[in-house]
């Protein structure tokens, strides 16, 4: 057994967890009027409200419990201090040194990171207002209009996530594009409406020899070369975000365009860094500092704030109430608002890659459930494809609803009916339906049909979290952004775990890198599982020569 499972603060929670269990949030709201003042936080335009878990005072002194159990105030200086607290690769975790927007300094082995931070903006800045403003020529002297962003996980998917969010900040004269996957699919539908004189390539990648990176560069460069002909011309629509000078040169970049990041950015923590570069150049530089202006406030909430009124711990510390004593498996992220489609799927790489691990910080196999699976989709289209199941599955899911009050559009009707529906959801996930409600709604002839009202009653007693915020701003969205990785580290914290390292994604790659080859010819392979042998030799005939 573990010191984190036999620990006065877990069996305490354990305890509770047996004795709570069957409580019930709807007689909860009825008892105490008070329950959402009790359960909200407001932080600038946000408001968290998080009433409707199944917690008491009680049960929320013992996650606090717990968590100064794991140290954790301890743990978010040395992180916001620059200690090495990525053990595994030896390594500062200073994202939040990215949107320092203090003039105090941060050290990492004795060195202020800020002074180089702050050139890096600049010249970020110098570039944005370049291509913006039309100054910066295609190599036929025609100003930039698209901009696509080669690279993928946090090299891909943070950038896309904000470009999208925020949308209704770019400018019509500049669009942005985004490819990631190795399959052709993804570059050749990109291409197919571009022209190579207007368009600027940015080849974003930490180490600069990820495969498909690599690969979508190469091809990209072929396509640009097919009409510009000149290598020279190179220099005037590829820039690289990296942290590998060397390889970006050998690629043939000139490092004159290269925007540096460092070591101590993890890559799912990186779109604060010069991997925003796509995002400052869609929606303005003084946008993406809003973006960090957000982040840098709710990174003081979460170093200054008590445990009691820190959204972050809250969040965290709800998610392990659920997942470790509860045995809920996942954890749904629902925004009711379409430019945030890509925020689960920024997440599941955020979450997942940094707390699917099963080893702690001491390399000791755990006993306890670590990292849940992250998953959603904009409201309201979830609502008519899975919510069926976290209504009246069997399976506990707890969900995080956001939503902005107001649209940046402004058609009639549109945000009433939305909002109406962000909700009503919560709403109806905690009060649910007994089958006396049920009987109420139907006719006499019906109320006999056990069937019928067996289906549809709704236990309830579903958690969830509801962020509503005023509008979808870069501040806004920098705030939200800082309080889900704070909450992610506020996890690895508490399971003992490294939510900075993602040695889990080697394996895959190495095996591709073993097949490949074996792919170069027609042989028949044998080298594999039968199944394996079978599925490589099955794809060598089916492949067209
Ligand atoms: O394979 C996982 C990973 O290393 C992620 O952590 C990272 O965000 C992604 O690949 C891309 O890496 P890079 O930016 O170095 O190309």
């Amino acid at each position: 057994m573990s010191s984190l499972t036999t620990s006065k603060a877990w069996t305490a929670l354990q305890s509770h967890y047996h004795e709570t269990k069957s409580d019930s949030l709807r007689d909860a709201f009825k008892k105490d009027s008070n329950r959402f003042n009790k359960f909200s936080l407001n932080f600038d335009e946000i408001l968290f409200d998080y009433s409707k878990n199944r917690i008491t005072d009680k049960t929320l002194s013992l996650l606090i419990d717990l968590a100064n159990h794991a140290g954790l105030d301890e743990k978010i200086k040395a992180m916001f201090s620059g200690e090495k607290i990525n053990t595994t690769e030896h390594r500062a975790v200073l994202h939040i040194a990215l949107r320092n927007r203090s003039s105090q300094p941060i050290y990492v082995d004795g060195q202020d990171v800020m002074p180089e931070i702050d050139r890096v903006l600049t010249k970020m800045r110098t570039f944005c207002t370049a291509v913006r403003s039309g100054q910066w020529k295609g190599y036929t002297g025609k100003a930039i209009t698209d901009i696509v962003n080669i690279g993928i996980g946090g090299s891909g998917l943070g950038p896309k996530m904000v470009s999208m969010a925020l949308t209704p900040y770019s400018s019509d004269e500049l669009k942005v594009h985004y490819v990631s996957n190795i399959d052709q699919t993804n570059i050749v539908e990109v291409l197919k409406s571009l022209s190579a004189e207007t368009t600027l390539f940015i080849i974003a990648s930490k180490v600069f020899n990820t495969q498909e990176t690599m690969m979508n560069a190469k091809s990209a460069k072929n396509w640009f070369l097919e009409s510009a002909l000149d290598p020279l011309a190179v220099a005037k629509h590829f820039v690289a975000i990296s942290t590998n000078a060397e390889n970006v040169n050998a690629f043939g970049i000139d490092t004159e365009n290269m925007f540096e990041f460092w070591d101590w950015v993890g890559g799912r923590y990186s779109l604060w860094s010069a991997v925003g570069l796509s995002i400052a150049l869609y929606i303005g530089m003084d946008n993406f500092e809003e973006l960090l202006l957000g982040a840098y406030e709710a990174d003081c909430h979460f170093l200054n704030s008590r445990f009691e009124e820190n959204i972050p711990v809250i969040m965290g510390l709800l998610g392990i109430w659920y997942n470790n004593f509860f045995n809920a498996e996942s954890h749904a992220l629902l925004p009711y608002d379409q430019s945030m489609r890509y925020f689960a799927d920024y997440f599941q790489q955020g979450d997942m890659e940094s707390n699917g691990k099963s080893i702690n910080l001491q390399g000791e196999k755990v006993d306890y459930n670590t990292g849940p699976i992250i998953w959603g989709q904009p409201g309201t289209n979830g609502q008519h494809a899975f919510f069926q199941l976290i209504h009246q599955g069997t399976k506990l899911i707890p969900c995080d609803f956001l939503a902005a009050a107001n649209s940046h559009y402004k058609l009639p009707d549109h945000q009433d009916i939305l909002i109406s529906n962000f909700l009503a959801q919560p709403e109806a996930l905690m009060n649910g339906l007994t089958a006396e409600e049920v009987k109420k709604k139907l006719s006499p002839s019906q109320q006999t049909d056990t069937l019928l009202v067996a289906s549809k009653v709704f236990d309830g007693n579903k958690p969830s979290n509801s962020f509503l915020f005023n509008k979808m701003t870069p501040k806004t969205l920098g705030s939200l952004l800082a309080f889900y990785e704070h909450k992610i580290f506020v996890q690895g914290v508490i399971w003992n775990i490294n939510p900075f390292d993602q040695m889990g994604v080697e394996l895959g790659k190495v095996l591709a890198g073993v097949i490949l080859p074996e792919l170069k010819n027609n042989d028949v392979i044998t080298s594999h599982d039968c199944s394996t042998n079978a599925l490589i030799n099955r794809y060598k005939q089916l492949r067209e020569s």
